[in-house]
């Protein structure tokens, strides 16, 4: 039992600031979420001073972008989703120290402190270029607010600042046939002044702080995301941006300029813990500047997702190095995505499990949800929820092994022996074995914890409780009670000693559950040192009453989780394939040519050889003429014959099968592709005029 040896006095830990601009997934939990808390609360069991920082971003065209679909104001927009997010955050048991937002004072101050620091510096280079313009809307155009085809992948649908399919970095110029998300239309150059960083004059440094200082440090993916970046040249990039929604950039001659969305995001972190500094009477800069003695600088850990590397590593890392004073990261565990049941999560296609719905769906399983995405956290490799795996995690591994063995001791103790921990008086062999085995794993799982590998921490801790189930099932004290009362007292003690362990193990992964053992246990020896300790619950400590830990998945409840995907699916495949492209706009004088009229079909027959035509006679209240329309496999003839109709009578007529078409029937198509007839709703004199 001893404290693990840290090589850091002092911890703090990010993770990556979510933007308001929507609710959280399971994709951003197992991201930059869950693998952070579960380290910090290692981290504070291990008596660590550490805090532990996050918060809303808030600016930036995501932002914007979204209050313009809703039609509202951007602050409305951050309003809401800030509290949002922040509430499943805690229902999660996601343990900030303060969980902040980009909007508040404290962190405009910090993050235009930080830019005159590098301009006062001379950092910046000035420089009046053009940029994207959208001439209909009188604006430049944010990073974001332009797509086009990424020059990387030739993915259509990449942003102005990254190509989301292949992840490159890229400046709105780079895009092949720009578009503007505000009009549709190509946007035009125009001059502009921004102040950008030189990453490249940093190149060197960042070749030596990061390729060489970090190899042994960093994840693989992380590495070679940074290596193929620095490879292909940095270039100096725009920390100021021509938009309404910011901070300021503080500056004269500046005006109506905020600062880049990124230069001012992590920032957050900086400005979260300056406010948690305040509120609780730390200082705030033992914990980002560097110290008189190196030794007693903090060790500095950005929690992201693989989309926000470039942002951690090499831009932000910049920043800090060219201001001088701050500490730099010591390391920036990024997890690749998760995705689910077979396709990428997204937001925009509603194809995700909302963490607010599941909440109200799985009421009280936050630490089920925890368990499966530790299980599966894409730590190396992009990964897959399914929820029959959902299902399988929860009922054979949390239900059939640690529930199942944390319930049997529990009432067995209370029902031989009334919640009593009886003495353990001559152990076996096997008793030794499994003290041996308690006092091993703690390391074990302390080592894969502090190397960042939470899945492979998690599966040890189920060993234990694997370990435990094992032992009092092959012990079997359900039927030594008769004849041997002395050895059951020894099992359920040393069975016992295992539930203490699991309760202290359990903490940085499942909090809630650790809880309630404690309350069961009436132990609450919290801290990791405890861990591999053979006897935590001494002879004579009274039990507390016993909880059910927990329960099963249902098929129904899967089956309603799958149902709700499907549906997303296939409203997503109905809006895909539906509304036809907008058209030009036309003249007034271009409408009123058509000369449309109010019909009557007065007989209807199918065209021979054909699957699609009908050849009708229309009263047009001019004359009774023919019109062949390709609505057979929608309307059998017999069912339209007196039906009303809107005419189309001066479209010059053509030949369809040998037949003279004389004028088009006005139809609506759905986007299933299935048709309808467009007519007037009450019975209307033929030739009647329709405009
Ligand atoms: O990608 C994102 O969701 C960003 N809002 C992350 C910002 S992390 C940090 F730098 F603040
Ligand atoms: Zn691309």
């Amino acid at each position: 039992m001893s404290n693990i040896a840290l090589p850091f006095k002092r911890y703090t830990i990010t993770s990556a600031l979510p933007y308001a601009n929507g609710p959280l997934h399971i994709g951003h939990l197992a991201g930059a979420y869950i693998p952070a808390d579960v380290y910090v609360r290692f981290l504070r069991l291990n008596a660590m001073d550490v805090v532990y920082v996050c918060g809303s971003d808030e600016h930036g065209a995501a932002i914007t972008i979204k209050a313009k679909k809703e039609g509202t104001t951007p602050q409305a927009i951050i309003d809401k989703y800030h509290a949002q997010i922040k509430d499943s955050f805690e229902e999660f048991g996601i343990s900030f120290d303060i969980y902040h937002r980009t909007s508040e004072r404290i962190h405009h101050e910090l993050s235009q402190e930080f830019f005159r620091n590098l301009y006062e510096k001379g950092e910046f280079i000035e420089q009046v270029t053009a940029q994207y313009y959208d001439e209909e809307y009188h604006q430049f155009l944010a990073d974001r607010y332009i797509t086009g085809t990424c020059p990387n992948c030739q993915n259509e649908g990449a942003y102005g600042d990254q190509c989301e399919k292949c992840g490159t970095s890229l400046s709105p110029t780079d895009l092949i046939n720009p578009v503007s998300t505000l009009s549709g239309k190509p946007p035009v150059l125009r001059e502009t002044k921004h102040w950008y960083l030189p990453l490249d004059k940093y190149q060197p440094w960042l070749e030596k702080w990061l390729l060489e200082g970090k190899k042994a440090v960093l994840k693989p993916n992380v590495y070679g995301q940074c290596r193929s970046w620095l490879k292909s040249g940095l270039q100096p990039r725009s920390m100021t941006r021509d938009l309404d929604w910011g901070v300021d950039v503080p500056l004269e001659g500046a005006e109506g300029k905020k600062l880049y969305v990124w230069l001012d995001a992590p920032i957050g972190y900086v400005s979260a813990t300056k406010q948690w500094a305040l509120d609780t009477g730390n200082d705030w800069e033992k914990y980002w500047k560097k110290q008189a003695d190196p030794a007693d600088d903090a060790c500095l850990i950005h929690f992201i997702g693989k989309d926000n590397i470039v942002f951690h590593c090499i831009t932000f890392p910049s920043i800090l190095h060219a201001h001088g004073e701050y500490i730099l990261p010591e390391n920036v565990p990024a997890n690749e995505f998760l995705n689910l049941e077979g396709d990428k999560l997204s937001t925009s296609r509603n194809h995700a499990v909302w963490l607010h719905e599941y909440l109200t769906e799985f009421p009280g399983k936050q630490d089920e949800l925890r368990y499966v995405l530790t299980s599966i956290l894409p730590e190396t490799s992009d990964s897959e929820f399914t929820w029959k795996d959902f299902q399988a995690r929860i009922n054979n591994e949390l239900v059939a092994i640690f529930g199942n063995f944390i319930n049997r001791v529990l009432v067995l103790s209370h029902k031989y022996f009334d919640g009593k921990v009886m003495p353990a008086t001559s152990l076996t062999d096997t008793d030794r074995f499994i003290f041996s085995e308690l006092e091993r794993y703690p390391k074990h799982i302390a080592g894969s914890i502090t190397q960042f590998r939470f899945r492979e921490a998690l599966a040890q801790f189920m060993n234990v409780a694997r370990l435990g189930n094992k032992y009092l099932a092959d012990a079997e004290p359900w039927k030594l009670i008769k004849t041997d009362e002395d050895r059951v007292q020894t099992i359920l003690n040393v069975s016992l000693q295992i539930a203490a362990n699991l309760a202290v193990l359990a903490q940085p992964f499942l909090p809630r559950t650790a809880d309630k053992m404690f309350e069961m246990l009436r132990f609450d020896g919290r801290d990791w040192k405890n861990a591999g300790g053979n006897a935590l619950l001494s002879a004579g400590h009274q039990l507390g009453a016993v909880q059910l830990l927990f329960e099963k998945i249902t098929d129904e409840q899967v089956d309603a989780q799958l149902a709700k995907l499907s549906i997303a699916k296939e409203r997503n495949a109905n809006a895909a394939t539906a509304l036809a492209e907008t058209k030009d706009n036309i003249g007034f004088d271009d409408f009123v040519k058509m000369d449309i009229r109010a019909g009557k079909i007065l007989a209807a027959e199918k065209v021979a050889k054909t699957k699609k035509l009908l050849k009708l006679t229309i009263d047009t209240g001019i004359d009774h003429r023919t019109v062949v329309s390709g609505i057979a496999e929608f309307f059998a003839p017999e069912e339209i014959v007196g039906k009303q109709v809107a005419i189309l009578v001066n479209l010059e007529p053509r030949e369809i099968k040998g037949i003279l078409s004389q004028g088009m029937i006005l139809m609506a198509e759905d986007t299933d592709g299935r048709l309808d007839f467009v007519a007037p709703q009450t019975d209307i004199r033929a030739g009647s005029v329709i405009r």
